[in-house]
């Protein structure tokens, strides 16, 4: 597993104002998605290219499209969802899947309760979506799950991440396949509630209120 922390000043920035537990929905569902375009510029440097022709208005050259098949993008429902915007606005040519993905608050186990991917992901290239890094047990089972699939190129951006949840997605990726993590920042643990500290609180929630 590769861990890419993006280390910017902007990026640092809009962290800190996310953190604050006074700042309310509408400022944090803009940060996030001002900040996850910052990182899906740092998610997607290994993105594949084709070299193509192009005309300027002054000589013919050589440049680079995207690359078929096209990067998938893959939000984990329902926090996962408010950094979709982020991402396709840099990929906006990716497909779209849907992972649903929940807590049991009581084993802390991934329930998956929906899914709306492509069955065969060999040779894509997956983005998933998740701001929170935290156990690591939904991560590892959104990878498993595209790995079953044959996906073996994927790339998971998150906003925080614990060092706990980390071990987590090491122990399970190893060196088998090619498996990165992009991050604004790792904090320093996870309390007895399973939530990062000192975090944001419920990614959830704060992008859409309590439900
Ligand atoms: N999920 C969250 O939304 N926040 C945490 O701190 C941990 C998991």
């Amino acid at each position: 597993m590769r861990l890419h922390v993006a280390d910017h000043p902007l990026v640092a920035h809009k962290l800190t104002v996310l953190r604050d537990a006074t700042t309310a929905s509408p400022t944090f569902r803009l940060l996030v998605d001002e900040l996850v375009t910052l990182l899906a510029y740092e998610a997607t440097r290994d993105v594949r290219t084709r070299e193509v022709d192009v005309q300027t208005p002054v000589a013919q050259t050589r440049g680079v499209k995207l690359a078929d098949p096209r990067p998938i993008v893959v939000p984990i429902l329902r926090a996962g969802l408010g950094m979709l915007d982020g991402m396709t606005r840099l990929l906006p040519t990716a497909e779209v899947g849907f992972l649903g993905m929940q807590r049991d608050e009581t084993t802390l186990e991934a329930v998956t309760y929906a899914n709306r991917l492509p069955e065969d992901l060999s040779g894509r290239q997956c983005y998933l979506l998740d701001p929170m890094l935290a156990t690591g047990g939904t991560l590892v089972a959104a990878i498993d799950y595209l790995l079953q699939r044959g996906a073996r190129d994927v790339t998971a951006v998150c906003l925080l991440a614990a060092p706990e949840g980390l071990a987590t997605v090491e122990r399970f990726v190893g060196d088998r396949v090619d498996v990165s993590v992009v991050v604004a920042a790792v904090d320093e643990r996870l309390n007895e509630k399973a939530y990062i500290v000192p975090g944001l609180g419920d990614a959830g929630d704060r992008l859409y209120g309590i439900v």
